[in-house]
């Protein structure tokens, strides 16, 4: 019987923070937006089957949620990112409201090929989604940028936006007064010369050229504003609202913009176009993606981005990861799943004896006979 080694390669956190700090911050986030832009404008349905998320949402022993984002890479390999939302764990756990791991399978055996940390990938993905959907709906020139929600999202909204526009001033603005003061510090690894101005929710409207809001906001207790003034040509990149009932912009807001979902049948469901009909809806950024200079107009008007979170943004930054490791040899082979010797028979393990005991038998029987 042979031995049957399957193993999986396991990108733990600390592997994670070492390809970033290897490959330079700037040159990771660079190669996901280039990654992003070439599979959003590339993408093919029949191709990749992306079901929308599912999960389980509760009240205690806190409030939060886990959920389960799948894709099917067909004839590949199946991505599913699991991921908890509990907005309470920083103050009370000293933990990031979103924690999650990112694993594939292969298709041909259903064995388990990788599973990678998805904390820190998950948030180089949403900046770097934010970045794409701004350079197809905002102004080139965009150089005032607000965020709504300074928590861990915001950082790499901040990063990404800051790869793609010549960034000169940002206005922040968040409930929590600590937040806000330790945002300045926070953004000093990777930005460490703009101006950084906290501000009202007002003033951030009324004076940005993009904004994210990017907050824990509950369910219900939406919309973070009501009918202040924009410049003419704001993009919104609304990153929080993903979960039904759980909105962050007004609907009046969304009427008057042009809407761009990054997953339409999940964003009904729980982003911010659940406030709308369906012809109130514009198109998705694969879309645009495919036919940019159809939608060049929009540059000028009001937009919004609704992220709620795509299957397709894990797996592309699950594989630069992967990718990543390959070369720098990092990351950790281990045999997670049984394989047994004798594949019908799950206990063939307790078969396997040490070799004395096998030769004792060999004579014991060899002397019966004689
Ligand atoms: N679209 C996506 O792909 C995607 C990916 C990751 C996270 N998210 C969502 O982004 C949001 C932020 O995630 P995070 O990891 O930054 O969480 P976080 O807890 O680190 O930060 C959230 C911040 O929002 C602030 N906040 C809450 N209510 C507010 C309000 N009414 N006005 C202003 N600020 C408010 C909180 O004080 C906190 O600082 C969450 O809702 C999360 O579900 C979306």
């Amino acid at each position: 019987m042979k031995k049957v080694t399957n193993k999986t390669l396991v990108l733990s956190s600390e592997d994670v923070q070492e390809i970033v700090r290897k490959k330079g911050l700037d040159e990771v986030m660079d190669a996901l937006i280039e990654r992003l832009t070439a599979a959003v404008s590339s993408f093919n349905p029949d191709k990749t089957d992306i079901p929308a998320r599912s999960g389980f949402n509760y009240e205690s022993p806190k409030v939060g949620l886990i959920e389960w984002m799948p894709l099917y890479n067909k004839g590949k390999d199946v991505v599913i990112k699991v991921v908890g939302y509990h907005p309470e764990n920083p103050a009370k756990e000293g933990l990031p409201t979103i924690v999650s791991t990112v694993s594939s399978y292969d298709t041909s055996t259903g064995h388990l090929k990788g599973i990678i940390d998805g904390v820190l990938p998950t948030a180089l993905r949403t900046g770097a989604s934010s970045a794409l959907a701004s350079r197809l709906l905002a102004r080139p020139d965009a150089s005032i940028l607000g965020l709504i929600g300074c928590g861990a999202q915001s950082i790499t909204q901040l990063h990404a936006l800051s790869r793609v526009f010549n960034i000169k001033k940002v206005l922040i603005y968040d409930i929590d007064e600590n937040t806000i003061k330790s945002f300045d510090t926070r953004r000093l690894s990777f930005l460490p010369d703009v101006d950084i101005v906290a501000a009202s929710i007002g003033d951030i409207l009324e004076n940005s050229d993009i904004i994210c809001t990017a907050t824990s906001i509950d369910v219900g207790a939406g919309p973070l504003f009501n009918g202040q003034a924009t410049k003419p040509h704001l993009h919104i990149n609304a990153v929080g609202s993903d979960f039904p009932g759980k909105i962050e912009i007004p609907v009046e807001h969304l009427r008057k913009s042009f809407v761009c979902p990054d997953f339409l049948s999940q964003a009904v469901i729980e982003g911010e176009c659940q406030q709308l009909q369906k012809h109130e809806i514009g198109a998705d950024w694969v879309v645009i993606s495919k036919t940019p200079s159809q939608y060049k107009h929009v540059k000028d008007k009001l937009s919004v981005f609704d992220s709620t979170g795509w299957a397709l943004e894990d797996q592309v930054v699950m594989d630069l990861f992967l990718e990543y490791a390959q070369e720098l040899e990092l990351g950790q082979y281990i045999q997670i799943e049984s394989m047994s010797e004798d594949a019908k028979n799950p206990y063939a393990f307790l078969q396997a004896m040490p070799e004395e005991i096998l030769v004792l038998k060999e004579i014991i029987y060899n002397q019966k006979k004689d």
